[in-house]
């Protein structure tokens, strides 16, 4: 396949960034959008040019690190999946293809495609952890979980934490992320002593972080490569109310 890629080029935050124009060639269809991006760069840098940054780890869809916005959507056009699980099949012989970062307040862009997502992590800080001993590892049954908890909260821990939840919301917000987190650890037994303080201080280390308020919009969550359901905002919602009126 040849095509044709407009990537966002942007040297650092300073930098006003600009989109650049570059024809790939002979591409397979079998070659991952991440690989294609390989290639491109090769090519820049035998040039002598700069190659594109960005950032990737595990290459097969489970660390949540290839953040990029591809012709308009996070992630790319293939539904439920992320960048490096995205395949060039997807995409015709000459397509002209738009790459840009994620674009929210609470991401800034440090080079290209590369954003700062440490703004989830201080999400996670504030709340996203369990203070019980854990010890050893206990026998399976020790705790009795009831299935449709145990199965919810399985849903919800599928989060990568990959951010394109925040890039595809038109207020950059973070809900569908902290929803999944707490839910995540507020349907377990082991969950319940930090359940209230937990939703708290983990909504307001999202609002001091920048990210935005969320509107029901829905765009989070067609976008999320796990599918963590909407489901789970109202969950935190009312999680949320729970903890405010038992401050009162
Ligand atoms: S909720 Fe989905 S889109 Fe948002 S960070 Fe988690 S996996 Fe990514
Ligand atoms: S590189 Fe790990 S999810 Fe894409």
């Amino acid at each position: 396949m040849d095509i044709q890629v407009r990537v966002w080029r942007q040297q650092d935050s300073s930098d006003k960034g600009r989109m650049e124009t570059y024809d790939v060639k002979d591409i397979s269809p079998d070659a991952s959008f991440l690989e294609m991006l390989d290639v491109l760069n090769e090519k820049l840098i035998l040039d002598g040019d700069d190659p594109i940054a960005f950032d990737h780890d595990c290459r097969e869809g489970i660390c949540g690190a290839c953040s990029m916005v591809i012709d308009g959507v996070a992630h790319g056009p293939e539904k439920a999946t992320t960048a490096c699980q995205l395949h060039m099949r997807h995409f015709k012989d000459g397509d002209k293809i738009d790459v840009e970062p994620w674009r929210a307040a609470a991401f800034p862009v440090i080079k290209d495609l590369v954003v700062n997502r440490g703004n989830l992590d201080k999400i996670i800080a504030a709340g996203g952890y369990i203070t019980a001993p854990t010890g050893a590892a206990p026998e399976a049954h020790a705790t009795p979980v009831p299935k449709k908890d145990a199965d919810l909260a399985f849903e919800a821990a599928t989060c990568i934490g990959c951010g394109a939840c925040v890039a595809a919301c038109p207020n950059g917000s973070a809900m569908l992320f902290t929803a999944a987190k707490v839910a995540h650890l507020g349907l377990m037994p082991q969950g319940q002593p930090e359940r209230d303080t937990r939703v708290l201080d983990m909504l307001q280390a999202q609002d001091d972080a920048g990210f935005g308020g969320c509107t029901n919009m829905g765009e989070c969550s067609q976008v999320c490569p796990k599918g963590i359901p909407l489901t789970l905002i109202g969950r935190l919602n009312s999680d949320y109310r729970k903890a405010l009126r038992k401050q009162i």
